[in-house]
């Protein structure tokens, strides 16, 4: 009796105790279906768009936010940092209709070549797409013919998506530094 009395509260003990040991560590984990999040057959997207970046004019898209005391020496303008809200569209032309916004950061992280850190959310506006947002990160050798950027991730349609980005120019203004790029985007996501 007085054994099991003390096994019993050993027990109690224990369990308290390994409560308080569990705290400490991290957040409780269990494996689940991705079923159960609504997750059934992944599949691979390709989506077409025009961006349009805006350096000059009454209404810029891009805009210089930082840059270092040795950037304007540099032949790459290593350091410049450049915040972004471009225009994302059907067609080529820049009356043509706005299927999204591209907003985050480019930056010149290279000092012997031309190539820009891209930090990028694509916020898409129509359709089913509506709301969704796909996050690109990677090296835009923008001298390039074509540059590939890797895409690291989304929401909404675009939950858990991975893929990559083909970027080429459509056009560029030598006076007003204005580009038109044409971006093939290929996705998996479910
Ligand atoms: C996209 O969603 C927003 C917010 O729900 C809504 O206001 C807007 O009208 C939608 N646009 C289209 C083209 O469906
Ligand atoms: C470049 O932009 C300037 C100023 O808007 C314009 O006059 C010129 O026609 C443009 N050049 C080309 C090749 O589109």
């Amino acid at each position: 009796m007085t054994t099991s009395i003390f096994f019993l509260l050993f027990t109690v003990f224990e369990l308290f105790s390994s409560t308080i040991i569990t705290a400490k560590h991290p957040p409780s984990q269990r494996t689940i279906p991705p079923t159960s999040l609504g997750l059934h057959q992944e599949k691979l997207t390709h989506l077409h768009f025009y961006f349009h970046d805006v350096i000059s004019g009454p209404r810029p898209t891009a805009v210089n936010v930082a840059q270092a005391p040795m950037t304007d020496k540099s032949p790459t303008k290593f350091g410049a940092v450049v915040m972004a809200d471009e225009p994302l569209t059907l067609g080529p032309e820049p009356e043509s209709k706005l299927v999204g916004k591209a907003q985050g950061m480019y930056a010149s992280a290279s000092q012997n070549d031309f190539g820009l850190m891209m930090v990028m959310n694509f916020e898409f506006l129509e359709g089913k797409y509506n709301g969704s947002t796909m996050s690109l990160l990677g090296r835009n050798a923008a001298i390039s013919a074509v540059r590939e950027m890797p895409i690291v991730g989304g929401s909404g349609l675009f939950r858990f998506s991975r893929g990559y980005a083909l970027a080429k120019t459509y056009s560029f203004n030598v006076t007003t530094l204005n580009a038109i790029v044409e971006y093939n985007v290929y996705v998996f996501h479910y």
